[in-house]
């Protein structure tokens, strides 16, 4: 193996330590007085500290209530019976040689972090300084914002097309050996729009002759054609593109924790030093559970589509405009104020996602159990008073 990960076991050590300091300063304290801070009751399991509130149907969020799969829960059981030790090294190759193997890389091409999330923010970190991250109006921005914050990055947003695409022509224009990193997300969150691969992989090209590109594909596996959409071929093909891919999604493991980038063997490297932690055993072996376990992929896949297919027929009936989807949500124009929507929604115990920057009559709505979904599609005439 070409890289090393010895460095985040010294990391894991430097912590540790300051742990170990902490929790000895509390040695001194009683048993009497430990109970008394701890009573039983206080740590009995909250049902509700994990999921959404009894009776609530969660639609503001992205995650898939169907999983995780049987596949994952087994290896997740026998990973936390272990959990007094740091995953291995084995687990965290495993999981990277199958990654490549599927994707055709090589397995230091791909970095595993906490969540997606994690990777696409050591990448604002390093490519933040460097110049602007040249992005669509509406993406999914966490990331860059982190960066921001931090004053490591500066975003520069290109509006969508009229169409509520992303404007690959807009973006194109502004992108030099200046710009920091473009960053795209491929389907796009909060609009749930598929660029098709062939026009994003002829624009992604050229803009990589100039600046990193970075496809954030957290949603690829539920469009319809996965394979023909993604950019991977464009970094076999020796492209400066780092394709962002997660657990979080179809899989059903968002709090699991386990996403991963694939880019050169040298983009990599530089990812992986820049990520600040380390997934648990429990993840590494609930995502070997999961990767490749396509019955229930499917299942979830088909869970969605059935779920989109109805919101978009209420809405078609309410003769609103919804935009296509091959994503786990579907972003409409209600014509109302979204947070109106939201909070008249709310009162009827079905969450949905508020206004996102000046797309006030913009509402998005996810796909969860269908039996929430069907709440959602019979709540939403009365709550426009159509
Ligand atoms: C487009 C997109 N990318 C990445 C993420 C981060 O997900 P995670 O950190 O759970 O992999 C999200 C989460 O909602 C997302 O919508």
């Amino acid at each position: 193996m070409a890289f090393d990960i010895s460095r985040r076991f010294m990391l894991t050590g430097a912590v540790g330590t300051g742990f170990a300091t902490a929790a000895c300063a509390t040695n001194g304290a009683s048993t009497v007085a430990e109970e008394a801070a701890f009573p039983p009751e206080a740590v009995s399991f909250d049902p509700y500290l994990l999921g959404p509130k009894k009776g609530v149907a969660l639609l503001s969020r992205n995650e898939n209530p169907y999983g995780p799969s049987k596949s994952a829960l087994k290896m997740i059981e026998y990973a936390a019976k272990k959990g007094a030790y740091y995953a291995s090294r084995e687990a965290v190759t495993t999981l990277m040689s199958m990654i490549a193997e599927r994707n055709g890389v090589e397995p230091e091409q791909v970095v595993i972090t906490t969540g997606s999330g994690e990777a696409l923010s050591a990448i604002a970190l390093i490519y933040g300084p460097k110049g602007p991250i040249v992005a669509p109006r509406l993406f999914w921005d966490t990331t860059a914002l982190y960066a921001a914050k931090l004053g490591m990055a500066t975003i520069e947003r290109i509006p969508l097309t009229a169409e509520m695409e992303i404007d690959l022509a807009g973006i194109e224009a502004k992108v030099s050996d200046k710009t920091g990193l473009v960053q795209l997300c491929n389907p796009n969150n909060p609009t749930g729009v598929v660029t098709p691969g062939e026009t994003i992989r002829a624009s992604v090209k050229r803009m990589a002759a100039k600046t990193t590109v970075l496809v954030d594909e957290a949603y690829i596996e539920l469009a319809d054609d996965p394979e023909g959409t993604s950019c991977i071929s464009l970094l076999k093909e020796g492209h400066d593109v780092i394709i962002s891919r997660t657990f979080s999604k179809i899989y059903g493991m968002a709090g699991i924790r386990v996403g991963y980038t694939i880019s050169s063997a040298e983009t990599a490297e530089k990812i992986r030093n820049t990520a600040m932690s380390w997934s648990p055993g429990t993840s590494y072996a609930g995502a070997i559970g999961a990767y490749n376990d396509f019955a229930f992929l499917e299942y979830s896949k088909n869970k969605v589509v059935e779920g989109r297919e109805m919101v978009l027929e209420t809405l078609n009936v309410l003769g609103l405009t919804a935009l296509p989807s091959g994503t786990n949500f579907v972003y409409f124009k209600s014509g109302k104020e979204a947070n109106v929507v939201q909070k008249a929604m709310m009162d009827k115990n079905i969450s949905v996602r508020g206004q996102y920057m000046d797309y006030s009559e913009w509402t998005r709505v996810s796909m969860g159990k269908i039996e929430d979904v069907a709440r959602f599609c019979k709540a939403l005439p009365e709550v426009l008073g159509a």
